[in-house]
């Protein structure tokens, strides 16, 4: 089968490795994809956001089968567009991925359905929304409706500092995203991120992971996409996935069949362990980043395999999945600045020596080859160092000596403390 992947991160990059391991792939395309990927893959200088130019490009090359990694063409209805021209493309259509692109929408199927999540209020004007909060108790949680690239979440600690967000936001920080305004009650536990495919009625659970989304170790500083993440969790034990299936994942699915728009592709709940059992925090509609990299390290069943049956509403045929129960972390090396300013550019060497170790695995994210040839870095999150052991410390160790030793790179950080709260 000849397959387009969608995307440029240490996801997609995932995913093309995941991907190229099937029988049923004969030929793999990716665009935009990075350096990385294009070691692995044909790649194409399209981005991910120019619709009609993907559309033109399927259409001229006849792929069998498209897959979205990443949000935006999601919220802009690319799967409805490949739909139109007879594509089987995998991922949610514009209505269905509302489950990420309207945080109104989904607490709204949350209200509706009775699934677990936090108290909220919607607002248009500041009036309102400073009268609500008033009410409310550190700390405060606001967030922008729409899509604002994670950075639509603000938790401030105090009332003073709540209204001034929310007169920054009203007068427009996030853009088109903060017409609207939720505010929520803020939840208190640990946070996992749970993965399952659903190809509109039948679902197939995934595994979980956790994240670690502030810039700095012991969770400080600003928040970012993610800087590392590790499974399998603690935090999420088998008894918490039946409870989370059976509250949140499938009344979820249901609910979304029984409105009219049943959602196939990939869902991601952002949730929170309470001590009152999980909730949602979240949807995202598309695999997580950095989570995926340790998923697809640790799956081994045939990932075409299931989005195909996924797209033909076959996934009850997939019994069950197969998965490595080794530790697996992700370790984010970022630009320094990052998630703020940074300088693109400069030349990352020692990635094929670390490469070559039993345990480690880099995926690309913001790498481009420059006019010498040389591996530089090109965004924000640039390499994700992936290493699988049989211990957790093993893991981390492993990874944190390529990146020490065999990772030449002056412009970059990484936490050093991912994985602590699973850590003896
Ligand atoms: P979101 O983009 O909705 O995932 O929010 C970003 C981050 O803000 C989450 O990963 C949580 O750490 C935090 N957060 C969002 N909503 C809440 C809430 N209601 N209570 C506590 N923390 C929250
Ligand atoms: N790692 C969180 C996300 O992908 O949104």
């Amino acid at each position: 089968m000849k397959v387009l992947l969608i995307g440029s991160g240490g996801r997609e990059h995932s995913l093309v490795w995941k991907l190229n391991q099937s029988d049923l792939v004969s030929e793999l395309t990716c665009l935009p994809g990075n350096a990385g990927i294009a070691e692995i893959a044909n790649i194409v200088p399209i981005k991910a956001h120019e619709i009609e130019k993907i559309i033109k490009h399927v259409i001229l090359k006849q792929y069998d089968f498209v897959i979205i990694g990443p949000e935006q063409p999601l919220a802009l209805g690319i799967v409805d567009k490949l739909k139109d021209i007879g594509i089987k493309v995998f991922g949610p259509t514009q209505s269905a991925a509302r489950l990420e692109s309207s945080k109104e929408f989904t607490k709204k199927l949350c209200s509706k359905y009775n699934i677990p999540t936090a108290k909220y209020g919607v607002f248009d004007n500041l009036k309102d929304a400073k009268s609500y909060i008033k009410k409310m108790r550190a700390p405060y949680v606001i967030k922008a409706d729409g899509l604002a690239s994670g950075k639509g979440v603000v938790l401030p600690e105090t009332l003073d500092g709540a209204l001034k967000e929310l007169e920054e936001i009203f007068s427009g920080k996030f853009g088109d995203a903060s017409s609207k305004v939720l505010i929520e009650e803020f939840m208190e536990g640990q946070e996992a991120s749970f993965f399952a495919i659903s190809d509109g009625v039948n679902i197939l659970p995934l595994i979980a992971a956790q994240d670690h989304k502030r810039a700095f170790d012991g969770d400080k500083g600003p928040n970012t996409g993610g800087m590392g993440a590790y499974s399998p969790t603690p935090v999420f034990n088998e008894e918490i996935q039946k409870i989370v299936m059976n509250k949140i994942i499938i009344p979820t699915v249901e609910g979304m069949a029984a409105d009219g728009t049943p959602y196939v592709g990939i869902l991601f709940a952002g949730l929170m362990i309470t001590n009152e059992g999980p909730k949602l925090i979240e949807y995202n509609a598309r695999f997580g980043d950095p989570e995926c990299q340790v998923l697809m390290r640790r799956l081994k069943s045939d990932l075409m395999d299931i989005f195909l049956k996924a797209e033909e509403g076959n996934l009850d045929a997939i019994k069950e999945l197969i998965w490595s129960n080794k530790p697996t972390v992700n370790i984010v090396l970022a630009n320094n600045g990052y998630p703020g300013k940074y300088k693109n550019g400069s030349i990352i060497k020692g990635i094929e020596k670390a490469n070559s170790k039993n345990e480690i695995v880099i995926f690309h994210a913001g790498t481009k080859y420059n006019e010498n040839n040389n591996i530089c870095s090109a965004g924000g999150r640039v390499l994700n160092v992936t290493s699988q052991a049989d211990t957790l410390n093993k893991a981390l160790e492993k990874a944190y000596e390529a990146i020490d030793n065999d990772i030449e790179w002056d412009d970059g950080f990484c936490r050093r403390d991912i994985g602590y709260q699973a850590v003896c």
